[in-house]
């Protein structure tokens, strides 16, 4: 099968949720993928502490992240006690949360960590529920305390809420999440809403007219697939579920403020190989997604790190304009994805669905975007290619090339076939 779709510049059609977070992708690092509930003491040195998470804080500090954009450092689930205190109180395990005296205060172990991190230039996000206990059965908002462990939330500084849909009855979630939204926009501090409802929603993951705008005005990104695994199949059905048109309802549904979240990035956790970090990478910056590391920062490689440092590629991901990559081109082995940058650029991206033993052969004529030439920078090899009115790149054991195009005035003339622009097989990072 063969099909091809007529770029346009997408603009986004909704409102956000003004708070003015946001407005590009989130980045940042989140505890879940790594670190799941590892709250009893046999985890030692993985143990879910505030120690951990200061930890990782100091690495993206260490490894520059922060200046790349990763500022967001996230608790996911399990960082709370088991059970609320006396009054009602979200609490947490003193052991691994302890608290801290300051000039004869004492601070508790969830405020100490969050100072820490803002001490640092980092922000702060933690996670609960809309349903009557987390996934891992941890207190969550429930009916009962959504205004209080907002208010909670808002004295321990939080800038970021996670905020999952387990233990809800799904047919009331669009209820809960927009009440919550609704709590959240009357608080003092700005807190970045991730909405979960799409991804509890499997029937339709929210794909319809009236469930999308409430996603936008109400949240600042949604997951709207089920949870990454540690593996590359995994990655593959989220691709797989991403791969839209230019007019698909969840491609048009993303722009400043509010995003589509395909979950967190495995780079660096070992269950992938480098092509695959690098392709996810690439991939979640043509889908405009938030960038949630969720790998032990202790013993990131080298290799890894690179890949998440690829400055072109957070370029990409945190373009202005915010439009989220659409599918242009595709067959049974290959896609090639379109993304619209400001400045009237795209980004192309040309993946291998399957076998990355085959070599593929991708091309781009300029005029598939309206356009005489095109000058072709290539992000992973950072070379900036000759105007051409035709780009040819071979893909293979990397599964991904991309590439940021600027329309060109004039093409190269001179010897023949100058117009036509062979990328061979490519080994950037
Ligand atoms: C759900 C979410 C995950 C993670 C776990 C924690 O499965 O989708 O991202 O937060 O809960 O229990």
């Amino acid at each position: 099968m063969f099909y091809k779709y007529i770029p346009l510049a997408l603009l986004s059609e909704s409102l956000a949720l003004e708070n003015d977070l946001a407005l590009t992708p989130p980045m940042g690092w989140l505890s879940w993928q790594t670190f799941q509930c590892n709250v009893e003491r046999k985890w030692k040195q993985n143990r879910l502490t505030s120690d951990l998470i200061k930890t990782m804080g100091d690495k993206i500090k260490q490894f520059g992240l922060d200046e790349l954009g990763y500022r967001y450092v996230n608790l996911d689930d399990c960082w709370s006690s088991v059970k609320r205190t006396a009054n009602g109180r979200l609490t947490v395990d003193e052991e691994r949360f302890p608290s801290v005296e300051k000039g004869g205060v004492l601070i508790d172990g969830v405020k100490a960590l969050s100072d820490h991190l803002h001490s640092k230039g980092l922000k702060f996000g933690m996670y609960t529920d809309v349903g009557t206990a987390t996934c891992q059965r941890y207190p969550s908002l429930g009916p009962n305390f959504t205004n209080s462990d907002m208010e909670q939330f808002v004295n321990w500084d939080v800038d970021s809420l996670k905020v999952d849909g387990c233990n809800a009855d799904i047919s009331d979630m669009r209820r809960l999440y927009t009440e919550l939204s609704s709590v959240l926009k009357k608080q003092t501090r700005k807190i970045l809403y991730s909405c979960s409802w799409p991804a509890y929603q499997e029937s339709d993951h929210c794909e319809n007219p009236s469930d999308m705008k409430a996603l936008q005005d109400n949240c600042n990104l949604w997951r709207n697939y089920g949870d990454v695994q540690n593996d590359w199949s995994s990655v593959q059905a989220i691709v797989d579920f991403w791969a839209r048109g230019p007019s698909d309802i969840m491609v048009k549904a993303a722009g400043p403020g509010h995003w589509n979240d395909p979950d967190m990035l495995l780079i660096g956790n070992g269950f992938l190989t480098r092509p695959q970090e690098r392709a996810q990478f690439a991939l979640w910056a043509i889908f405009a997604a938030p960038l949630y590391i969720s790998c032990d920062l202790r013993d990131i490689s080298e290799i890894s790190l690179e890949i998440l440092k690829n400055r072109e590629v957070i370029a990409v991901n945190q373009d202005s304009l915010g439009s989220q990559g659409y599918v242009f081109q595709s067959d049974d082995e290959t896609r090639t994805w379109l993304r619209p940058l400001s400045e009237g650029r795209f980004a192309v991206l040309f993946q291998i669905r399957k076998s990355y033993l085959k070599i593929q052969r991708f091309e781009l004529p300029a005029s598939d975007l309206g356009w005489t030439c095109f000058q072709a920078r290539d992000v992973h090899k950072h070379k900036t290619l000759p105007p051409s009115n035709t780009l040819e790149v071979r893909v293979g054991y990397n599964i991904v090339e991309m590439f940021v195009l600027t329309k060109s005035e004039r093409c190269d003339s001179g010897s023949s076939g100058a117009n036509h622009l062979t990328v061979e097989l490519g080994s950037g990072l």
